[in-house]
């Protein structure tokens, strides 16, 4: 039988607020020049968004941290959905744990936004993950399960869903590829009829030594990254 070549895998970097404007656009513009089969996305801070788009080529892909919950007029402080289409940006993250626990970010917020980046014709990068408490008592996929409600009788043409266990996020722990495996499984059949094209990635202490392990999981297409996509040296190793 033919050797089958590798399939792409999906790249997301959630750079959070780590790096300056000027750290930003340097990283972006190493980046850039990194070879891999996989696709790259970078989501820098939105005050970046242009000065970062100008460093990409045509391979590496825009994304938002966040999105507001309503298209337009007063909401002092937030970003729409709309803006975001004009500044190129093609993917978004949307119900991260950070905005769920510190910004208080509702489900009902979250759906809205959802809404709002489709109409777009952005991507949602839809965040969901249980927090270490609920895994002690053994209500992980309960709290996924609920997570997922807010696709209800939504559509998309394409989307990523994030499984980011709340305590692997900055943690340096990650949970086992077969427990990996097991949500990615609980997620495509809970999920796989809001898309046809629904990538399932994983994120949380995804770093250069563990990420080739974690993107040969069964189920895997991708993974998020955070602290460790702000290093050039994760990137340098990607390169094949
Ligand atoms: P981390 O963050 O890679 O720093 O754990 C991941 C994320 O929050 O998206």
């Amino acid at each position: 039988m033919p050797l089958q070549p590798p399939k792409p895998k999906t790249i997301i970097a959630n750079w959070k607020m780590y790096l300056g404007v000027k750290e930003s656009i340097i990283l972006a513009r190493q980046t850039s020049k990194i070879k891999t089969i996989n696709e790259i996305v970078l989501c820098p801070s939105f005050v970046v968004l242009p000065l970062v788009k100008k460093e990409l080529g045509k391979k590496i892909k825009l994304g938002a941290q966040n999105v507001a919950f309503r298209d337009g007029g007063a909401l002092t402080g937030e970003v729409s959905a709309g803006m975001l289409n004009e500044l190129g940006c093609k993917y978004v993250i949307i119900g991260h744990s950070e905005r769920r626990s510190f910004l208080n970010e509702s489900d009902v917020m979250i759906r809205e936004k959802l809404k709002l980046a489709v109409a777009q014709k952005i991507i949602p990068i839809f965040c969901v993950g249980e927090t270490a408490e609920a895994r002690k008592i053994g209500e992980t996929v309960k709290v996924i399960k609920n997570q997922l409600a807010v696709l209800n009788n939504l559509s998309f043409d394409k989307l990523v869903i994030a499984y980011e266990p709340v305590w692997a996020i900055g943690t340096g722990r990650v949970p086992t590829l077969e427990e990996i495996s097991d949500v990615h499984g609980f997620i495509r059949t809970e999920a796989g009829k809001s898309s046809k094209n629904l990538q399932i990635i994983y994120g949380g202490s995804v770093d250069e030594n563990n990420i080739k392990k974690i993107l040969i999981i069964p189920g895997v297409d991708g993974v998020l990254v955070g602290g460790a996509s702000t290093k050039i040296n994760f990137w340098k190793k990607l390169n094949p």
